[in-house]
């Protein structure tokens, strides 16, 4: 067996995948105090917390523009890869665009590892940016401490068919793609606490490209589109109801979730990340008294590569569900809805 096959990528990391992201709550004040961006052609840039920037090229072309990388978040090499790749590219599918090209970004400790597992962490990155119908053509390499792996990707879209997370309107339902869960499992997994096997399953949902679900919410009419990572669900809905200046509502027992995080949690396993994002938004979310604190923390837990949170017309909202499920979104769910913002940004419900 080469050290490809054994090697437990996950032990090199302190923090894993999007859980090692630096919280809301630093973020935000820090970007407010940068210069504002007066460049006419940034139609999207940090200051709504966006997934990409939306930079206009011509009246019917602009470039979508994201990157993302982290430490590992699963130990096989070629799945680091996938995973991250992936992840990376679903902030392209949550701006409505289509990815064009990406650079590979590294850090990786070649005293500990041999650079066949860096062959390997890039490998599946190239399969999955081949999967997306794209190439990977440069990147940029450091010696680091721990792996470190991202992608910077390259996307178009239409500057009027741009799905911000600005749009979302009184009256819409919200839709997942994914279950959630990610960050609870695969910090069991690092932990090898991961008694019920559930990293497997969690490997398939976080390497599931989100391109075919947002190729569906491409034909129906969506106001908002954001996906769901290191800010967890109710994290990147705070981010959706401040830009579309609106109020939601999550009903919990409506949300996909991998059941083995549920159990974990029982066991009091939970990344960090998801603790801190719930720390967070205590000041946004209103849990209803029959929200358990194991629920809160789930559905506040850090993904990596998670679903999208679709803001669309109530009219609408089951034929898509429908034709979500019918092109393969099984997890797709209608979770919530939106409304009038009333000072609290977030509900969460029992039921609906
Ligand atoms: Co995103
Ligand atoms: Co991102």
């Amino acid at each position: 067996m080469s050290e490809v096959d054994t090697v437990r990528l996950t032990q090199l990391a302190k923090r894993a995948g999007c859980a090692a992201k630096q919280p809301p709550g630093y973020l935000l004040p820090l970007l407010g105090k940068l210069p504002v961006v007066i460049d006419p052609n940034v139609l999207v840039g940090s200051s709504t917390a966006d997934d990409a920037a939306i930079y206009k090229l011509t009246d019917d072309l602009a470039l979508v523009l994201t990157t993302d990388f982290f430490t590992p978040i699963v130990d096989r090499p070629y799945d680091f890869g996938a995973v991250a790749a992936a992840n990376a590219l679903s902030d392209v599918y949550a701006m409505g665009g289509k990815p064009l090209t990406a650079l590979n970004l590294v850090g990786f400790p070649d005293q500990k590892l041999g650079v066949e597992v860096l062959a390997e962490i890039l490998r599946g990155a190239a399969d999955k940016a081949a999967e997306a119908g794209i190439s990977i053509v440069g990147g940029h390499t450091i010696k680091s401490e721990e792996p470190i792996f991202g992608l910077c990707v390259v996307g178009t879209v239409h500057p009027q068919k741009a799905l911000t997370n600005s749009g979302a309107r009184q009256g819409d339902l919200l839709i997942l793609t994914k279950p959630i869960g990610l960050g609870i499992i695969t910090t069991a997994a690092k932990n090898g606490e991961d008694s019920l096997g559930a990293i497997q399953e969690a490997i398939g949902v976080m390497t599931t490209l989100n391109r075919v679900a947002a190729e569906v919410l491409g034909q129906f009419d969506v106001h908002a589109l954001t996906d769901v990572t290191g800010f967890g669900l109710l994290g990147h809905l705070r981010n959706m109801t401040a830009a579309s200046s609106v109020s939601a509502t999550i009903w919990a027992d409506a949300v996909p979730v991998l059941p083995a995080s549920r159990e974990y949690l029982k066991a009091g396993i939970a990344p960090g990340g998801t603790h801190a994002n719930l720390r967070f938004l205590v000041d946004w979310v209103a849990f209803d008294p029959g929200i358990t604190k194991e629920q809160q923390l789930l559905l506040c837990d850090a993904q990596t590569s998670g679903g999208l949170l679709a803001s669309v017309p109530a009219s609408l909202a089951e034929e898509t569900v429908a034709a979500l499920r019918r092109a393969g979104v099984g997890a797709a769910t209608l979770v919530g809805e939106i409304s009038k913002a009333d000072g609290t940004a977030i509900r969460v419900l029992p039921t609906r």
